[in-house]
């Protein structure tokens, strides 16, 4: 048989690598740039694994190329909204994601945009450089205090939980909207059965849920229309949780005071995109595990799970574990080749 072949696309981390060619021959795609469309499907025709990115579409079409022979996807990533699993799943391919090992990082980033949001932090280094800042004054570039605010986080998983834990280190009254309260987490953290009071209560929004169908445009026109006007969103999840055309209009009409954005939709956002234009706004380009020793752990989180499926043992964060009670086409064709071999092996016998 021949030795698994796996394509990573784009280059990462070297003890990656040097994990995943203990098992396997590995090609790494040498662009900063995404693989198109077209390089993605030449590039993953005769590969056993491949570790992707959020940016990386794994559908129908990646999913087929190789015949059957595709066993495992590792996203280099927690959310794993760019891959297809109900086909993977069908398929035998077995799909991960990277949770765990960016989760405080990614809090930190938040909490990061939040103080630069509330303390007008980007806009008074733009006027600084600019040459604008004329001399202090008592009533200049006047922020919000997040001691003794309320904020309200928006799925209350791993990253939530973190960003709620220093939100209470800075005396914050920490709200939370989840489909059931968390009983893990301990006290001081109020549950919100309806998002609608979240809101409403929120001096602070911080959105950490995944994006599904059901998430999709989650925070629109008349979720952003209960906030209060001096509230703040933070959204550290994806893009398309929140509908940016609303939010774009909130803003400017003043509906809600400022945002602070480390996911947009679509990404990169255009620079002519409307929130741009305005300076109540932070958006920062999608970097809230972009850590040196937190892009490390991740990658090395996806070699491991490409290495454990290519070596039959129990991958560490498998999203599909479904997957792995069919078997592949490619493995299918092997069992049935294996069977008539021994068939014609017995018919010789005889
Ligand atoms: C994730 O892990 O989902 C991040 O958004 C990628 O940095």
């Amino acid at each position: 048989m021949d030795k698994p072949r796996v394509f990573v696309t784009r280059k990462v981390d070297e003890a990656a690598i040097a994990l995943l060619e203990t098992v396997a021959d590995v090609e790494v795609w040498p662009d900063y740039k995404a693989p198109s469309k077209g390089a993605l499907l030449s590039n993953t025709k005769d590969v056993d694994g491949i570790l992707a990115n959020t940016e990386d579409r794994i559908d129908e079409d990646v999913l087929a190329v190789s015949n059957g022979r595709l066993k495992v996807v590792a996203n280099m990533a927690v959310g794993f909204d760019n891959l297809d699993v109900n086909t993977a799943t069908g398929l035998g391919i077995a799909m991960s994601n990277t949770p765990g090992v960016l989760t405080k990082t990614t809090a930190e980033l938040g909490f990061a945009l939040m103080m630069a949001v509330s303390r007008k932090i980007v806009a008074g280094d733009r006027d600084v450089r600019d040459g604008k800042w004329q001399n202090w004054h008592p009533s200049a570039y006047l922020g919000v205090d997040l001691a003794g605010s309320t904020l309200s986080v928006i799925g209350m998983g791993k990253i939530g939980f973190e960003f709620a834990k220093r939100a209470k280190a800075f005396e914050m009254r920490v709200l939370y909207h989840n489909r059931s309260p968390r009983k893990d987490i301990g006290e001081g953290f109020e549950y919100c059965g309806k998002l609608e009071t979240a809101l409403e209560q929120a001096d602070f929004l911080c959105i950490t849920t995944p994006l599904t169908k059901e998430t999709h445009h989650f925070i629109g026109k008349a979720q952003l229309s209960l906030m209060k006007p001096a509230s703040i969103l933070i959204n550290i999840a994806r893009g398309a949780v929140v509908d940016n055309i609303a939010l774009f209009e909130a803003l400017k009409e003043g509906r809600i005071a400022g945002a602070g954005l480390d996911v947009t939709e679509p990404e990169p956002i255009p620079a002519d995109h409307p929130l741009l234009t305005l300076a109540n706004v932070v958006i920062t380009p999608h970097i809230g595990s972009a850590s040196q020793r937190t892009r490390r752990d991740m990658a090395v989180l996806a070699a491991q799970n490409i290495k454990a499926r290519l070596s039959g043992e129990p991958m560490p964060s498998c999203v599909n574990p479904e997957a792995m009670t069919r078997k592949t086409q490619r493995e299918k064709e092997e069992e049935y080749a294996l069977e008539v071999l021994r068939e014609e092996e017995d018919e010789e016998e005889v």
